[in-house]
């Protein structure tokens, strides 16, 4: 299988509200990806399985009227009507998605999630490595996210990327009153995590592959 990563794009809010559902089935409030993407300091990538693709519905198309042409002759309406609904459109198969907010020189990873069948792939660590180039190249000095406290498998992944535990928020998450472990990275520019990420990123190749 062959992946890609690109930045994420309006036409893309349908398969991105779809994977955040399936992931956080709880969360309250939801994530709105149509405000995110308006938002200056959000910046969300997409990973796409290149072997597959989707078919969407399209967006709601202007509206058009009839020409006279239909409305003298019926028979042509209905392929006139057939015209102008086109109701879906094929597109790239996202298999999951992260993004971070730009606060200064703090880039905090707002979500990551990987579509339930595409799990213990390796795909969650493209997303990682991606966002942190992501993070490097919008000038980030480190990053720091929020974690629920029952989530033992993110925490793992991002323990394996040089985050760690820099304290708890009590009661942070709206739908059950769950901690927050909040954790950060050290400087992503320095020598030894860019060390340590170019080796996770060799691993990772090899896994995938
Ligand atoms: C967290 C998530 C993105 C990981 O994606 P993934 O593609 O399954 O993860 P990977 O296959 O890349 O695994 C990477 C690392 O995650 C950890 N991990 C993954 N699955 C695990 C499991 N079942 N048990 C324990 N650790 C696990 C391990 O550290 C693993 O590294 P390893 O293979 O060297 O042990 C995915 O489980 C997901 O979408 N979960 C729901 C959304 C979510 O909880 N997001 C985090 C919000 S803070």
């Amino acid at each position: 299988m062959t992946y890609s990563i690109r930045r994420m794009v309006k036409e893309d809010l349908e398969q991105v509200t779809e994977i955040d559902r399936e992931a956080f089935p709880s969360q309250w409030p939801p994530a709105n990806y149509k405000q995110e993407l308006q938002n200056k300091t959000a910046h969300y990538i997409v990973l796409c399985d290149d072997t597959k693709t989707v078919d969407v519905p399209a967006a709601a198309p202007p509206k058009k009227k009839l020409s006279i042409v239909s409305l003298l002759m019926p028979w042509t309406r209905r392929k006139q009507l057939e015209k102008l609904s086109s109701p879906t459109v094929t597109q790239q198969y996202i298999v999951g998605f992260s993004g971070i907010w730009m606060m200064a020189d703090e880039a905090h990873l707002t979500n990551i999630a990987v579509r339930q069948q595409y799990r213990g792939k390796g795909l969650g660590e493209f997303l990682v490595i991606a966002t942190i180039d992501l993070a490097m190249q919008l000038k980030a000095s480190f990053m720091t996210l929020e974690v629920r406290a029952s989530n033992l498998i993110a925490q793992n992944l991002y323990h394996k990327y040089g985050f760690v535990q820099m304290g708890i928020r009590r009661g942070y998450y709206l739908d059950n009153r769950e901690d927050a472990i909040i954790m950060s990275t050290d400087s992503i520019s320095s020598e030894s995590f860019q060390t340590q990420i170019k080796e996770l990123r060799e691993a990772l190749k090899k896994k995938v592959a």
